[in-house]
């Protein structure tokens, strides 16, 4: 297992850095493709552990996915089989670290003839999964799980996801679902392109809304309104063409380094080509609310999706109020935004995050836990927590990863204030989402130890 030792910056993080590309569009490009009549081409392919578990999930149903270099990035070529193409695979499928992985194929599996078995690792075998079999068992789905330990009438991998009969279909659906969740609905969205009806989802607010686009990029009839989504096949030929897509910049790994670039003083960092899709983009006006600075310029679309280059200067930030529907466009920055308030004067409340306590770790407890090892003031709720900032030098600290790459990297952000160096222990799960974090601090002047 991999430590971190990140020593106090000693001057500003200055240069301009590439960040991986987006793993919520990687994972949907690599199932978009190989449900594709054709042979796809994905450009800039991140290949984080969690879009790898996607990747060999499908070749374990006969895709052919071949990997190549082309400019210093990789480039993936999908041989799509078709929607009805599938292969039963021989073992259970193995979804790792990735809750978007498993709760997106339960939509694609339980659609198909054959029956199947999802594991994952420890963490993804404790998160719940009834939000996903729920409304599919609505149209005819038959998916069971373990027991869940902790929540009473919820399961956990590792999934049973029953074969249809032949000549037997999902049916229609109409659904509201209580949380936003771009995982439920995109779900329930890839189920819908085998249904015999229409299905209709309703969320509270827009979750990101990346299945919606790459849908109707491919022709799939589907129409948004707000936080509503109908998509009806009647009428649609199911065949889905091949991609040839160049994924963003994925603004969840930018956002670690827009953060350290705020809080180490003369900080001046650039990234290009990030996604800025609306629906994700909370994290910039989490930043901007506080203070901080963020200049975005060259905006433009590359494969349907919104990107630009980010430019993150040092600020002196103050303490917000983080709760309500940017939460949602901001579900997977909060850690690091616990850090900006870390950083801010003032007391910052975080509400509306309960979604926090069911990712990789419960993020909230994490993060209570990490920011008091800093020495910050800090108060725990049960859909939040209150942050007392400060302009002096943190604690330097010794802290647990839990397993999650975002508490990991943003113990590492916080280390770079700390008044000695900080060890960040079991850091191995960074590779999850941003392989290069660590030679991407040094490249900006940070100095890291793995030990
Ligand atoms: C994701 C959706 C979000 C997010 C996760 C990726 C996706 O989860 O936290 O990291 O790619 O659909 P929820 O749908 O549970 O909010």
């Amino acid at each position: 297992m991999t430590d971190l030792i990140v020593y106090p910056a000693e001057k500003p993080l200055e240069g301009g850095v590439p960040v991986p590309t987006d793993k919520s569009i990687g994972h949907r490009a690599l199932l978009f493709s190989a449900l594709a009549n054709g042979t796809s081409r994905i450009q800039k392919f991140a290949g984080g552990g969690d879009n790898i578990s996607t990747a060999n999930a499908l070749r374990a149903m006969g895709v052919v996915i071949d990997e190549s270099e082309s400019k210093g990035s990789r480039e993936l070529t999908v041989k799509g089989v078709g929607i009805f193409g599938l292969k039963k695979p021989e073992a259970p499928l193995d979804c790792g670290n990735s809750g978007t992985t498993m709760r997106l194929f339960c939509g694609l599996l339980c659609a198909q003839e054959f029956s199947t078995t999802m594991i994952g690792d420890e963490s993804l075998s404790g998160r719940p999964m009834m939000r996903v079999i729920k409304p599919l068992a609505l149209r005819g789905a038959k998916i069971s799980g373990k027991a869940h330990p902790k929540k009473s009438g919820d399961v956990t991998a590792p999934l049973q996801i029953e074969g249809l009969g032949e000549e037997i279909y999902l049916s229609e659906l109409e659904y509201e679902s209580e949380i936003s969740s771009a995982q439920v609905k995109s779900a329930i969205l890839l189920s819908g392109l085998y249904a015999h009806g229409t299905t209709y989802f309703r969320e509270p607010t827009v979750s990101r809304d990346h299945t919606e686009r790459m849908m109707q990029a491919l022709g799939v009839p589907l129409r948004t309104m707000g936080p509503l989504v109908e998509l009806d096949p009647s009428g649609w030929r199911g065949v889905l063409d091949p991609l040839d897509i160049e994924v963003p910049g994925d603004l969840s790994a930018a956002a670690f380094l827009i953060t350290a670039a705020q809080i180490v003083s003369g900080s001046r960092v650039t990234m290009r080509g990030v996604g800025v899709n609306p629906t994700r983009t909370g994290i910039l006006e989490i930043v901007r609310d506080m203070g901080g600075s963020v200049v975005i310029d060259h905006q433009s679309e590359r494969s349907g999706e919104p990107v630009a280059d980010l430019h993150a200067l040092a600020s002196s930030l103050h303490s917000a109020r983080i709760g309500g529907e940017v939460v949602a466009r901001a579900i997977d920055e909060i850690p690091i935004a616990c850090a900006l308030a870390a950083r801010a004067s003032g007391t910052t409340e975080i509400t509306d995050a309960a979604e926090l306590r069911v990712k990789e770790t419960d993020r909230i407890a994490a993060m209570a836990s990490v920011l008091r090892s800093f020495g910050i003031t800090c108060e725990e709720k049960s859909d939040g927590m209150s942050i007392q900032g400060t302009h002096e030098k943190l604690k330097a600290a010794e802290v647990e990863s839990r397993g999650d790459h975002r508490i990991a990297m943003t113990s590492a952000v916080l280390a770079l204030v700390g008044d000695g160096p900080t060890k960040i222990k079991d850091a191995d799960c960074i590779s999850t989402s941003f392989p290069r974090f660590v030679a991407t601090l040094r490249a900006l002047g940070a100095r890291v130890d793995v030990v």
